[in-house]
């Protein structure tokens, strides 16, 4: 039995809102709803384009919920000085590029490793924990860990969507999944995972008890227009526990 925590991630809430320029559905009432439901967590990812949570939401977050938020954020002097501000419980330090749909990948660690500490001390000494979005990759989690993260989140975006579309070769992505997970494990960091997870991709990743939390948002968005919020929430919170 898995007793990984669950953080729902409300990012569509406010993509259906801002296509219409309306003051609803409100990702806070979606918010204070998941934490009624059971999550663990609530994540918001304030996008430099703010092309769906606002600036405001994030205000209304921290203002109102009594479950741990973990913003996600570019590694950008404005995010920086935003996060340091409002303080959030985690901060995941993720990719970001304009013209993308969604995180396609995990961070460079290599590229960014100097901003990447500066930012990860500066955001740790104010109060909060830092996660880094990183591949399942040797090398970033060496790096997370020099860097001085205090945790990982495992991008499973590739594996999720082999599941979906050609299973026969999942499993070797889910190996290296496993096989990093344990790694990160093994240096000290915790270790959490995310992106395209749905209610059949978290049943092998949910027996890896190595992972302490699951952020998932997309697809429990999606599942609450047929079943509910509520629903949708406990039906994968139900399938985390089981595993
Ligand atoms: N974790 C991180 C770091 C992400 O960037 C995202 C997408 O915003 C998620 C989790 C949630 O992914 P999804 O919406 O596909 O469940």
């Amino acid at each position: 039995m898995s007793n990984a925590r669950l953080g729902v991630n409300i990012d569509h809430v406010a993509t259906v809102r801002n296509a219409r320029g309306e003051i609803y559905p409100s990702p806070l009432r979606a918010a204070l709803d998941a934490e009624m439901y059971g999550a663990d967590g609530i994540t918001a990812h304030l996008r430099e384009d703010r092309r769906h949570i606002q600036d405001k939401d994030i205000d209304d977050l921290i203002n109102n919920l009594k479950i741990p938020l973990n913003l996600e954020m570019a590694a950008t002097v404005e995010m920086l000085s935003l996060a340091l501000n409002c303080k959030p419980n985690s901060c995941c330090i993720v990719p970001e590029k304009r013209e993308e749909i969604t995180t396609e990948g995990g961070i460079d660690t290599i590229r960014n490793f100097e901003i990447l500490k500066e930012y990860t001390s500066k955001i740790k000494n104010n109060g909060s924990r830092v996660s880094l979005f990183v591949d399942a990759d040797q090398t970033h989690i060496d790096n997370s860990k020099k860097i001085g993260a205090d945790i990982i989140e495992i991008h499973t975006g590739k594996y999720c969507q082999l599941i979906e579309t050609d299973s026969s070769n999942a499993n070797e992505e889910l190996d290296r999944i496993i096989k990093m997970a344990n790694y990160a494990d093994s240096i000290n960091l915790e270790v959490h995972a995310g992106h395209g997870i749905t209610n059949r991709s978290i049943k092998a990743l949910a027996k890896i008890d190595i992972i302490k939390e699951f952020n998932i948002g997309h697809f429990i968005i999606g599942e609450s227009i047929f079943i509910g919020l509520e629903k949708a929430i406990k039906d994968i919170k139900s399938l985390i526990l089981e595993s």
